[in-house]
């Protein structure tokens, strides 16, 4: 799959090595142009590619449109302990997924897992979102 990144700091880069890890191409975009990237790009290899803001937007897993299904994650976890790998001390560390849309939320739970870390199911949006956000009771806990 396209994955495109609204962004290209440190957790869509993060996100972006696992992603081509698993086969999926990866469309970053950001403010300042390629130039900063180059590194990133360097790293991540041909399944990465600098794109405008617009047409990471339209990536299939990024609609911003009316109708999007929209899942949040990866949003409670610092991401030094991110990159620190899935499994911490024999355990596996846990990423929470909040979302409305049952399918989409299927698809991200998926991704998250064969990256080696393990979900819990927040509920919806609204609700579980708050939970995983920074300031929430979540938010910056290495679980
Ligand atoms: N870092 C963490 O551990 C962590 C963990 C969980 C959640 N979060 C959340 O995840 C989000 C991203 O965090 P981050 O640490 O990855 O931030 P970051 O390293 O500062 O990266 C932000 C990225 O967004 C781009 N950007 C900002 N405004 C833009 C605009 N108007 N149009 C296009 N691109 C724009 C920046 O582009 P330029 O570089 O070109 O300016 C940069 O690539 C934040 O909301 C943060 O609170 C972070």
């Amino acid at each position: 799959m396209k994955i495109g990144m609204l962004g290209a700091g440190s957790v869509a880069l993060s996100v972006a090595r696992h992603a081509i890890e698993q086969g999926h191409e990866v469309l970053l975009s950001n403010r300042s142009g390629t130039s900063k990237l180059a590194d990133a790009l360097l790293e991540l290899g041909p399944r990465a590619s600098v794109v405008t803001f617009a047409e990471a937007a339209a990536a299939p897993v990024a609609e911003l449109a009316r109708g999007a299904r929209v899942v949040k994650a990866f949003n409670n976890i610092i991401m030094t302990n991110f990159n620190a790998g899935p499994v911490r001390d024999q355990a596996r560390r846990v990423l929470f997924v909040s979302g409305d849309d049952s399918d989409a939320k299927a698809f991200v739970t998926e991704f998250i897992n064969k990256m080696g870390f393990r979900t819990i199911d927040l509920g919806g949006l609204k609700e579980g979102g708050k939970m995983q956000q920074a300031g929430g009771p979540l938010g910056g806990h290495d679980f």
